[in-house]
């Protein structure tokens, strides 16, 4: 391997923080050697059935009778009730070769979802990892007699476990504790008829949770390690790695395609933009998808500058960016036949001399004249610019996600819900379907005329901000503007996600670590995944 391979390697190995192995194997759980074994059990369910039944019987007093094991005893005593995440750690003093059982709880059986599912491994996992083990076998939690598929349910077990254990430690001096985490993670079907779909779920659910933890490093990597050309650089190199088209624009090149929002805001850094394509089929006709990602790699506010409190948070202004980068990472590594395309337009919004100013009138990318009357209003320049952009693609549907505004973080709360904007009405259906299919929470808002209105302008075409009141749609309505012209009502199908309530968690739980949540992959893989 040449220097500079095994450099990017490294790189990539850090980056990724876990190598954890995902393996699936064909036993009964309880012959496993590992540090630890996985089971679960129902809320009121009187007695461990499946392979807790099995683990339970190699634990009894008198082995092989049911009912008799200590996983009976714990619910007999009633210190194990099932509740959905809640976790026990049973001693197994050599009666089965893993000296550790952890119990999770799955909740009411009818109330099982394939999310739950993935939650419970998340929790479970954690406490693995905490408890020091290096080698953890697990059962595929709904994949027996729950009615969950269970290539769906594999895959939520395997995004669950890498999700939840998912660490950013590359500014920690300390690389001994770097290596703390699971180093192998063994999904154990006995179904013989049932590993292949298990074992195309757990490969999925790797990739996937890869995608998502590719966003969440992005979003944590400080600003001063990530201006827009070291993310459109380490993009060309996961390219490469996921064996997808990358085309980087420099500044001058934006300059030569009018993008006079991208530009706009650039013109305070030092940092020059870029503007980044990525393409899951480099050669492919064919119509595709497009997701557009706001990649604001520090947002100062600009002129309009931020009060100081908290705006350290402004490193997470590229979340959008990181979803889209996560998920064309996962969709080419996945190999799905459809095209899908990622346009990621990459700036960081500082104040300075050179800075543009609110009153200045800027000319867009489709000749859009808008009066600027907060710089901070600076998401939905790029945007505007990604956007139409995106119709030489003439795309089967466009979503684009962004951390816009703080109105949609008043309205849905932070780390509750995103908000959902469209122009058509069964394009937000299915990327609904697909949002909650995997876990995401996302609610649709309105695109009232009303807020058009209040950009009306009387310099330009239109202002980049208005009233207080209805700060989200008013932010939707001006991207809207871009996507339909005068002569063409509907450019395309079109979708906003306004993610900024999704940036960051500030409590762990289930299988979100504190820190960046990496909001957004999943759903774009699942809804590249529905088009097949
Ligand atoms: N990046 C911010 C939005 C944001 C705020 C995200 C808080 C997450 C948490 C965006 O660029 C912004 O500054 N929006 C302004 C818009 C306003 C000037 C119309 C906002 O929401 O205050
Ligand atoms: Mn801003
Ligand atoms: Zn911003």
């Amino acid at each position: 391997m040449s220097r500079a391979a095994q450099d990017a390697e490294f790189r990539f190995n850090r980056m990724m923080n876990s190598r954890m192995k995902i393996r699936v194997v064909q036993k009964q759980i309880q012959a496993l050697p590992a540090d630890a074994v996985i089971v679960n059990l129902f809320e009121g369910a009187d007695m461990p059935t499946g392979a807790a039944g099995a683990v339970d019987a190699a634990l009894g007093a008198t082995d092989g009778i049911p009912g008799d094991g200590a996983i009976s005893r714990l619910i007999r005593l009633g210190d194990f009730t099932g509740k959905h995440n809640e976790v026990a750690v049973l001693y197994t003093n050599g009666l089965i070769p893993s000296p550790r059982v952890i119990l999770v709880g799955l909740g009411r059986k009818e109330h099982l979802t394939l999310d739950r599912v993935r939650q419970a491994s998340g929790v479970a996992a954690r406490k693995a990892r905490d408890l020091g083990c290096r080698r953890v076998a697990g059962v595929v939690h709904g994949g027996g007699m729950s009615g969950l598929d269970a290539r769906a349910a594999a895959q939520a077990v395997v995004e669950g476990a890498l999700l939840a254990t998912y660490q950013f430690r590359e500014f920690k001096s300390d690389g001994a504790a770097q290596a703390r985490n699971i180093d192998d993670f063994t999904l154990v079907e006995f179904n013989l008829s049932r590993i292949q779909a298990v074992s195309r779920g757990a490969r999925e659910g790797e990739l996937i949770a890869g995608g998502v933890n590719t966003a969440r490093t992005l979003i944590n990597r400080p600003p001063n390690h990530l201006n827009p050309a070291a993310l459109a650089a380490w993009c060309e190199e996961m390219a490469a790695r996921a064996h997808i088209g990358c085309t980087v624009y420099n500044e001058r090149e934006i300059a030569e395609n009018r993008m006079g929002g991208l530009l706009a805001v650039a013109q305070g850094s030092a940092n020059a933009p870029r503007f980044v394509i990525l393409d899951s089929k480099p050669d492919g006709r064919g119509q595709p998808l497009v997701f557009v990602g706001k990649g604001v790699t520090f947002d100062t506010g600009g002129i309009s500058l931020k009060d100081p409190a908290g705006m350290e948070n402004m490193k997470a202004d590229m979340g959008g960016a990181a979803a889209v980068i996560g998920a064309l990472q996962a969709i080419g590594e996945l190999e799905l036949p459809g095209r899908a395309i990622g346009l990621v337009p990459l700036v960081e919004n500082m104040p300075g001399g050179q800075a543009f100013r609110p009153s200045d009138v800027i000319t867009m990318m489709n000749g859009t004249t808008v009066e600027i009357i907060s710089t901070d209003a600076e998401g939905r320049l790029i945007l505007a610019d990604a956007l139409h952009y995106a119709k030489r693609y003439e795309p089967r549907g466009v979503v684009d996600l962004a951390t816009l505004t703080g109105a949609s973080v008043i309205a849905l709360g932070e780390g509750v819900a995103a908000s959902l904007f469209s122009n058509s009405e069964p394009w937000a259906e299915l990327i609904l379907r697909s949002a909650r299919h995997c876990g995401e929470r996302l609610w649709r808002m309105p695109l009232y005329n009303e807020y058009g209105e209040k950009l009306k302008s009387d310099v330009a075409d239109i202002r980049n901000t208005a009233a207080r009141n209805a700060g989200v749609g008013i932010s939707a309505w001006f991207l809207k503007r871009f996507v339909e012209t005068e002569r063409n009502k509907e450019a395309y199908r079109w979708a906003h996600i306004d993610m900024a309530s999704m940036m960051f968690n500030t409590d762990t739980k289930g299988y979100q670590p504190r820190g960046a949540m990496g909001y957004g992959v999943r759903t774009l893989v699942e809804l590249a995944r529905s088009q097949e």
